[in-house]
């Protein structure tokens, strides 16, 4: 079975609307807030919503004109349920219920990091479980080893920041600019990642993050180097910070691949879009003898193509979400 599929990904800052047929992507067009948080420095959830809603609908459009899908060909419409802000999943979420309703089409709700996990099945087909994945995005860090689709155990996750969201702090106390990921990734372009030694946090938990710490550690170490005299340059501290972040998920993520026997390795989330973590993961799966799945940088951050990969699972299952369902701000995968 191959449906046709509308969906949409509202959680946080991007408006997205895609069109699926089955796990191929025949439209994915989104609308970044980026510039309107950027001089609050983070995500402000009431400008948030109000930019969805004032979004959705020209969004829809183009997601279909260019899908080249008429809106009587759907077999289903998809969006997130959740995590995330609670008035920003709601626009995506009630506007999906109103299209399937109107059309009389089955609704399904999405888990957001369900999104994520589907995500590299858009362009590579043979990724199926037993896996592992990776998940790193602005909002959560877990481990999943993945037994069936559906069926989801969480080896491990983040004891206190996200990954993104310590790229987000650390670029600030760098003085770079918002969102942080992709300025340190582009700041540390040819700097020496072994310049500053930062602390790896919890060497002794096979499959936990903590990234809080480090935050500390830069900010001491720039202080110091600062009144000292003696920063090194930019790209050094950069790629150094980035290390220190790219090592840690590296270790983790190879470690639950040995500890679940699991062969496929597959990722998602914003902070995947990061070129040395994905350098760097492909030489350590390389060497474990482990296939690397992911997706490629504009689907590794938020999107509603993977929404969709996702709906298509719970289609087939007949997990059709019910009329009055709503949206879970503090849904948990597993
Ligand atoms: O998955 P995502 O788009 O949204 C959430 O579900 O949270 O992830 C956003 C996060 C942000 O924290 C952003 O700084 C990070 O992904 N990110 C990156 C890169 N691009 C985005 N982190 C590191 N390197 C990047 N190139
Ligand atoms: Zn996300």
């Amino acid at each position: 079975m191959n449906p046709t599929i509308l969906a949409f990904e509202t959680s946080c800052d991007e408006t997205a609307v895609a069109v699926v047929r089955g796990r191929e992507i025949l439209s994915s067009v989104l609308s970044s807030q980026v510039d309107l948080h950027a001089r609050f420095g983070g995500v402000v959830p009431e400008v948030a919503a109000r930019a969805h809603t004032e979004s959705i609908r020209s969004l829809t459009h183009k997601a279909l004109v260019e899908a080249r899908v008429h809106p009587d060909d759907l077999d289903a419409v998809a969006a997130t349920e959740g995590p995330g802000l609670v008035g920003a999943l709601l626009v995506g979420h009630e506007f999906g219920k109103a299209t399937a309703w109107a059309r009389r089409l089955p609704f399904v709700g999405v888990d957001h990091m369900e999104g994520h996990l589907f995500s590299p099945i858009l362009e590579h087909p043979d990724y199926a479980p037993p896996a592992v994945v990776v998940l790193v995005s602005g909002g959560h860090s877990q481990l999943v080893h993945v037994e069936e689709w559906g069926r989801y155990r969480v080896l491990g996750a983040t004891i206190d920041d996200a990954a993104g969201e310590a790229f987000d702090k650390l670029a600030r106390a760098m003085g770079l600019g918002y969102p942080g990921g992709p300025a340190i990734d582009e700041a540390s372009e040819g700097g020496d990642p072994s310049t500053i030694r930062f602390p790896r946090a919890l060497p002794d938990r096979r499959h936990d993050f903590s990234f809080s710490g480090l935050k500390t550690s830069v900010t001491t170490f720039i202080d110091k180097a600062k009144a000292s005299g003696d920063l090194p340059p930019l790209a050094d501290v950069a790629a150094s910070v980035q290390e220190a972040i790219v090592d840690v998920i590296v270790d983790k993520t190879i470690n639950a691949a040995r500890d679940t026997g699991a062969r496929i390795v597959g990722g998602g989330g914003g902070v995947l879009a990061n070129r040395r973590l994905r350098a760097r993961l492909a030489e350590a799966c390389d060497a474990e003898g482990l296939r690397l799945v992911l997706p490629s940088p504009a689907l590794c951050t938020d999107n509603a193509a993977m929404i969709g990969a996702a709906a298509v699972h719970w289609l087939e299952k007949g997990a059709i979400t019910a009329w009055e369902s709503t949206v879970d701000a503090g849904r948990r995968l597993g």
